[in-house]
């Protein structure tokens, strides 16, 4: 299974992949995931990332691309990429990875939801600020208030890229940049449509169905 998540901010990518991932014991590749973590130790390269998350703006490709190509080597042939390509040029630099590693994709799971829903969802987001689990006030909320199911760490944090302004921001970003490749995808027939304005669980069923190629229509409503 070598599956890429697309879908705008907050559509439930990350909440998706790491499901799929638990029941099918498959890498989960999140490039979002790797820069808080990056930023959060002050590495070069987290430090490089801020200036550019922050704000709601593609962090440059060449920092992106290299942390997929190293972990795409160790995974080979089982992986889940979360939140890549994310333009153009990071889809001809996937392909060309790929190509390198003698494997191609199997289907790229699109996760459709609309605009307004997106603004709710992500501004309604906490994550625990010990391991990164993360929760949403209505929708999936932990079984104590402010305290992580996962870890019983107590303090559920807010991203700083959730703030509404930026969010505005990373929706145009998306708009422009990532929504084209749904057409893209669809083109080479590995599109997977699935509907995510529903329970998380009901949007489980069928991304696992489409994932094994059972599910999941095949157009694209980008
Ligand atoms: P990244 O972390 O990838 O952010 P994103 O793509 O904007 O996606 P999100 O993490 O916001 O949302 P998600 O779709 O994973 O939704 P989630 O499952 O959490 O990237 C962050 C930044 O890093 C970017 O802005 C950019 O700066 C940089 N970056 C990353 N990759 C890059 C790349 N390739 N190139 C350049 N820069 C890059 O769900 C959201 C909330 O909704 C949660 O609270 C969840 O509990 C809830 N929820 C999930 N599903 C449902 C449901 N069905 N119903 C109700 N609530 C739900």
């Amino acid at each position: 299974m070598r599956l890429v998540f697309l879908g705008p901010p907050g559509a439930g990518k990350g909440t998706q992949a790491k499901l799929l991932s638990k029941e099918q014991g498959i890498p989960h590749l999140s490039t979002g995931d790797v820069l808080r973590e990056a930023m959060s130790k002050g590495t070069p390269t987290g430090l490089r990332a801020k200036e550019f998350v922050d704000k709601g703006y593609l962090v440059p490709d060449e920092v992106v691309d290299a942390l997929v190509r190293e972990r795409l080597q160790a995974a080979r042939d089982r992986f889940l990429l979360d939140g890549y390509p994310r333009n153009r040029s990071q889809a001809d630099e996937l392909d060309r990875m790929l190509a390198q590693l003698k494997t191609s994709l199997s289907a790229v799971i699109y996760i459709h939801v609309a605009d307004e829903t997106l603004v709710k969802r992500v501004s309604g987001r906490r994550s625990c600020s010990k391991c990164g689990q993360v929760y949403h006030l209505e929708a999936k909320p932990p079984k104590r208030a402010d305290v992580c199911d996962a870890c019983g760490n107590k303090g559920l944090v807010q991203r700083p890229d959730d703030r509404a302004e930026v969010v505005r921001e990373r929706l145009t970003v998306y708009h422009k940049n990532t929504a084209p490749l749904v057409e893209r995808y669809k083109s080479k027939g590995l599109l997977r449509w699935i509907d995510g304005d529903r329970p998380i669980d009901a949007v489980a069923r069928d991304v696992s169905a489409a994932a094994k190629g059972t599910g999941g229509a095949p157009g694209a409503k980008a």
